[in-house]
């Protein structure tokens, strides 16, 4: 398994949504880095437009009319309370061109992020009274994925295993978007660089770029909705996804060992009941009788698939 990345070093220059750059290959991320970098971005423009003004805010409808979503939005009511949210989500020119990216350039990731957004709305919506964190944390599920923006389009779209330097872009894509949104927000310890650099973290320290333990419920939630929709959609290397069934199956074992946030999950598992129950009152069934593709086991989920490779044999010194 890798334990990359203290430190990070850069391995391509990385731009702005504008072009100015913001690090050269090779720079190291340390606090002084970071310092400098949240300087630069202090002067970016942060005028903002609410997204309700947005194409934005209708594609975010389009989303929630999806098959697979039709039970957790199948009340008009539901729909239009996660809209009444977004809607006033703030959106600088920054955040706009960064999504515009997407959705000219991949939009599978443009769609996802867009799912992402709704469903944490909603989960978000019954763990917390108060409407400026569930609009936080709206925002920060639109902008979770930045990072990925970077990778090429031929490892982002291929539908066959990464090699170990393609793989690379996958397990960085946290870092980017961290670092991005540091430079956007003017803040490293912004909510929106946090939930982009931690979204693939797990409790037990598992998941990636650092192998961190992160345990905030705020940031969990993000995850588990961006794992829900990374595992019900099909993707150009596994065509045939988990059905919904087989995704909370996943997720339910996944908070069982450890690694994702227990109440959470089971929020999730809620809001998938036609009954609608309550937390108090949800039974789980633990009979996997789900479908879970065969050979999950690719370049997204499964970085334990790629070991760090030999320096013998990289240096071609080795026997
Ligand atoms: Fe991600
Ligand atoms: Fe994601």
């Amino acid at each position: 398994m890798i334990n990359p990345y203290p430190p990070f070093v850069m391995r391509e220059d990385l731009y702005a949504c504008d072009g100015g750059l913001i690090l050269r290959q090779g720079e190291m991320i340390t606090p002084t880095i970071l310092q400098e970098i949240m300087e630069k971005g202090a002067s970016r423009s942060k005028d903002e437009t609410l997204l309700k003004n947005k194409e934005l805010f209708e594609d975010i409808m389009a989303v929630m009319n999806e098959e697979n979503y039709k039970v957790v939005f199948e009340m008009d009511e539901d729909k239009d309370s996660v809209m009444d949210v977004v809607g006033e989500i703030p959106m600088t020119e920054d955040i706009c061109r960064e999504l515009e990216v997407f959705k000219v350039m991949d939009h599978y990731t443009y769609r996802h992020v867009l799912v992402t957004t709704a469903l944490t709305t909603r989960l978000y919506k019954d763990l917390c009274q108060d409407p400026q964190e569930v609009l936080l944390a709206a925002a920060t599920a639109l902008t979770h994925d930045f990072g990925k923006s970077r990778i090429p389009i031929e490892v982002l779209q291929s539908s066959r295993k990464l090699n170990y330097e393609e793989f690379l872009y996958i397990l960085e894509h946290p870092w980017i978007g961290f670092l991005l949104l540091t430079y956007y927000t003017g803040r490293s310890d912004s909510l929106f660089a946090q939930v982009a650099f931690n979204h693939h973290e797990k409790i037990d320290g598992s998941g990636y770029p650092r192998g961190a333990k992160v345990d905030d419920p705020f940031i969990q939630v993000v995850t588990i909705c961006d794992m829900f929709d990374a595992l019900i959609s099909p993707r150009t290397y596994r065509m045939i996804p988990f059905n919904i069934r087989g995704a909370l199956d996943y997720l339910c074992d996944e908070a069982e060992s450890g690694r994702l946030n227990v109440s959470a999950v089971r929020l999730l598992l809620t809001h998938n009941r036609r009954s609608k129950p309550s937390l108090e009152s949800l039974v789980c069934s633990r009979d996997h009788s789900g479908y879970a593709p065969p050979e999950e086991k690719n370049h997204y989920s499964c970085h334990e698939d790629y070991q760090e490779p030999d320096l013998d044999d990289k240096l071609g010194t080795g026997k």
